[in-house]
């Protein structure tokens, strides 16, 4: 029986991938490092130092430890400039009636994400105070496909793996929903993913006739 969702956020509650695109090519060009959008969607659900990793994989020279931090602030800086502009108009289609949906029917929501931004992000458009937990970047030492991250939701949530469904839109996020043991829903780029158990738009549907 499932008792909670929790919500992967960037990709499934709101659409950051643009301007993390924006962020990392503003830092690969002042470096002279190829980066497209291609190389941008093997970014989605991996933690920031990872993602930086992937990037120098086109990069002509090698960066030290002290480089790459510089390298991952400049990012930062920017991204976080970038997410100054977010609303609640950024929320993803159907996002709301299904938050409102899951909570009249008393199945707790929380937030397993990788970012350290997730608070600033949920706060912009205005969805910080809706969640019973918030899980994130901040909290964790390994990230998705890690199971850490929904783990330590479940705990905040006081509830078992087996009675939590999680949605996401990275295959590494669906891996890391399999790997705690829990239902795992996909949207976007995850739907390809032979791990997942369902697509989103089951969620309302195999939640409630639980
Ligand atoms: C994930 C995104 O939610 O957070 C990744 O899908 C991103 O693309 C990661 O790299 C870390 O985000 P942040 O905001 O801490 O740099
Ligand atoms: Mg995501």
């Amino acid at each position: 029986m499932i008792k909670g969702v929790i919500f992967d956020l960037d990709g499934v509650i709101v659409s950051t991938d643009n301007l993390h695109y924006k962020a990392w090519k503003k830092m690969a060009d002042k470096e002279n490092i190829e980066f497209n959008k291609q190389i941008n969607n093997r970014l989605r659900g991996i933690s920031r130092k990872a993602s930086l990793e992937i990037i120098l994989e086109k990069a002509k020279k090698d960066y030290t430890d002290v480089q790459k931090k510089e390298l991952t602030d400049y990012k930062n800086t920017y991204y976080r400039q970038l997410l100054e502009t977010l609303t609640k108009d950024d929320i993803l289609p159907g996002i709301t009636d299904i938050l409102n949906t899951l909570q009249e029917n008393n199945i707790k929501i929380a937030i397993g994400s990788s970012s350290k931004n997730a608070k600033k992000i949920l706060k912009k458009i205005e969805l910080y105070n809706q969640f019973a937990a918030i899980t994130d970047g901040t909290n964790i030492t390994q990230s998705k496909p890690h199971p850490e991250v929904f783990l330590i939701a479940a705990k905040k949530l006081d509830l078992l793996p087996i009675n939590l469904a999680v949605v996401e839109d990275a295959k590494s996020g669906i891996l890391a929903a399999k790997k705690a043991h829990m239902t795992a829903f996909a949207t976007g780029n995850a739907k390809n993913s032979q791990e997942k158990d369902y697509d989103f738009e089951q969620l309302i549907d195999v939640v409630l006739q639980d």
